[in-house]
């Protein structure tokens, strides 16, 4: 059983992904924080009524993003927090707080890192004409989404996809593999080698995916 920082900035459905998994006895953690760097966040409710201690650190009260970091540390440290979440966080840690948890910081993100890091990415995905995007849950290093990469899903982009639709089929990935990115570090079976991360002891995938469907081989 760990303890969890969880840092939101929306809607927090990867949030309650995560409190269901725990519920569900599907996933051996215990949320012990939730914080939120916008007041508004929905995710602040869902929170609330799984009774869960909840933060509101506003950056807009802070001098620089250094100080408002600060104080998310020693939120973070003072409750033993031993693995940070990243649920739809939406902006970008300074080195200071990287290196207060290096390696302990995870975050998902809505398409198959390396391509398209950053702000809407759904749209970037079906602008550029992909065949497939998906979700990645990476460890968070000074970069933008360049940290090593736990484990991704895949979804098809259709032609008649918009941001939406797309955003929302890949959600119901992110909503599966950030519990099961979490497990794997309560169980110890998680290894950084370099940029790689190896999970101990995991099922192989072998099925190949096509989009579309490769009609003259059957
Ligand atoms: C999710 O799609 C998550 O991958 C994305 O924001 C959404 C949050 O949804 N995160 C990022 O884009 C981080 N750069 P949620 O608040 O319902 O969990």
């Amino acid at each position: 059983m760990i303890n969890l920082g969880i840092l939101v900035s929306g809607n927090g459905t990867n949030l309650q992904a995560i409190i269901d998994s725990i519920e569900a006895k599907r996933l051996d953690a215990r949320i012990k924080i939730v914080i939120s760097n916008n007041p508004n966040a929905y995710a602040i409710e869902r929170a609330k009524k799984h009774h869960i201690p909840v933060f509101i650190i506003n950056d807009k009260h802070f001098h620089t993003r250094e100080d408002a970091d600060k104080h998310l540390v020693e939120l973070l440290k003072s409750h033993r927090i031993e693995l940070v979440v990243l649920a739809g966080f939406m902006r970008l840690l300074s080195p200071l707080f990287i290196k207060s948890f290096s390696m302990k910081i995870i975050n998902i993100h809505p398409a198959l890192l390396p391509a398209f890091p950053g702000l809407h990415v759904q749209k970037k995905a079906i602008d550029y004409g992909v065949k497939f995007s998906g979700c990645t849950v990476h460890i968070v290093d000074e970069g933008v989404d360049t940290g090593p990469i736990i484990i991704q899903a895949v979804v098809p982009v259709h032609s008649d996809d918009t941001e939406k639709t797309l955003a929302q089929r890949i959600l119901i990935e992110e909503h599966r593999i950030y519990p099961q990115a979490i497990q794997f570090f309560t169980e110890e079976r998680i290894e950084i080698k370099g940029r790689k991360v190896v999970v101990r002891n995991c099922h192989k995938t072998e099925d190949v995916l096509e989009n579309p469907k490769v009609e003259i081989f059957k």
